[in-house]
């Protein structure tokens, strides 16, 4: 039974041909998110030559701020953020940034993406756990299309954004850190209803957004809190006692507002 015989010959060689090429796979960058990459960078103003290592002839793993996953060579994390010295990045963010599927890190903080609004088409970057967008120019409304960034554990959107509503961070039920210090909120009333309900949220920084209303809460859903920064807002009314039961609360700031009577005591709670 010839056929037989070379079946096990054809399948051994077909293994080890496809464990030499994902072996050379885990070492190189992937062609198609080589390209993406390379589109991403004709269409930026970088005028302190940060991306001067993105060159068509070299390993894209090897760029500066790309790194791979080591066993799969997928891009992962893309770290641009502006350099202290020099002006940063700008002009715009090409859609062919989508093709990276596993991406998991995004920073482009402290950039000059100067009164532009961040790309909806972000919300379409699902791998993304980690997206840091702060100080990076960026104005406007911030998009509801990050509600569908669901794997997302941490969201630092600090800036001068404005924000019409709150209910897109419903979908992001991961989510464990929350900056969103000097972002307007004063449109919007329900702010605490929508964050009380994220399950796993430790860090919550809400410095300077024009809150003027702190309601009260019948359940703490986010009883994990750990960090919680109100300063600087236009409370006017009593610490609500719900502050006082988050028991796993270590850093608490409440300055810099008008809030009136007596700090509810210890034995009470
Ligand atoms: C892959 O990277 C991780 C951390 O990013 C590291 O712990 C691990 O040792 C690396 N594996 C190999 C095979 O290089
Ligand atoms: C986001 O970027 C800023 C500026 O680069 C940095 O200070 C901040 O710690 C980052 N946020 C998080 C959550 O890593
Ligand atoms: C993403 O979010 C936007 C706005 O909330 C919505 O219109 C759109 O359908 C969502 N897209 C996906 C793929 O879920
Ligand atoms: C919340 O955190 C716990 C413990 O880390 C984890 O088991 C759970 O899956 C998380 N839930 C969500 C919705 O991320
Ligand atoms: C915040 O937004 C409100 C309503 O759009 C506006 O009246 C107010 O001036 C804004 N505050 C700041 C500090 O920009
Ligand atoms: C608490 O979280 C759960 C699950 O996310 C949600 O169904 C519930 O409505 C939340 N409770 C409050 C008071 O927001
Ligand atoms: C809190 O509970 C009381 C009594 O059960 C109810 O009347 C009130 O509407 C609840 N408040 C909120 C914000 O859910």
């Amino acid at each position: 039974m010839k056929a037989s015989n070379r079946a096990p010959a054809a399948l051994l060689f077909v293994l080890t041909f496809t464990a030499s090429i994902s072996l050379i796979n885990s070492a190189l960058c992937r062609e198609r998110e080589r390209q993406a990459l390379l589109s991403v960078k004709q269409a930026l103003d970088d005028p302190s030559n940060f991306l001067s290592s993105w060159d068509a002839a070299v390993d894209c793993c090897e760029w500066d701020g790309v790194l791979c996953n080591n066993l799969t060579g997928h891009v992962s994390e893309l770290h641009l953020q502006s350099p202290d010295s020099g002006p940063g990045l700008g002009g715009k963010i090409d859609t062919s940034l989508l093709s990276l599927k596993h991406l998991r890190f995004l920073d482009l903080s402290q950039n000059d993406f100067t009164g532009t609004q961040i790309p909806g088409f972000f919300g379409s970057l699902v791998s993304l756990e980690y997206l840091n967008l702060s100080y990076a120019g960026f104005r406007g409304i911030i998009p509801h299309h990050l509600g569908n960034l669901s794997n997302l554990h941490t969201l630092d959107l600090s800036g001068s954004l404005a924000v019409d509503s709150l209910e897109w961070l419903s979908g992001l039920s991961h989510l464990e850190f929350l900056n969103s210090n000097y972002a307007n909120l004063s449109k919007v009333p329900n702010w605490l209803q929508v964050v009380n309900k994220l399950p796993n949220l430790t860090e919550l920084h809400l410095s300077s957004c024009g809150l003027d209303h702190i309601a009260p809460l019948n359940n703490t859903n986010f009883s994990s809190l750990a960090v919680l920064d109100l300063s600087s807002n236009e409370f006017q009314s009593l610490v609500p006692n719900w502050i006082f039961s988050l028991t796993n609360l270590v850093s608490l700031q409440l300055q810099r507002n008008n809030f009136e009577g007596p700090i509810p005591s210890a034995e009470k709670t």
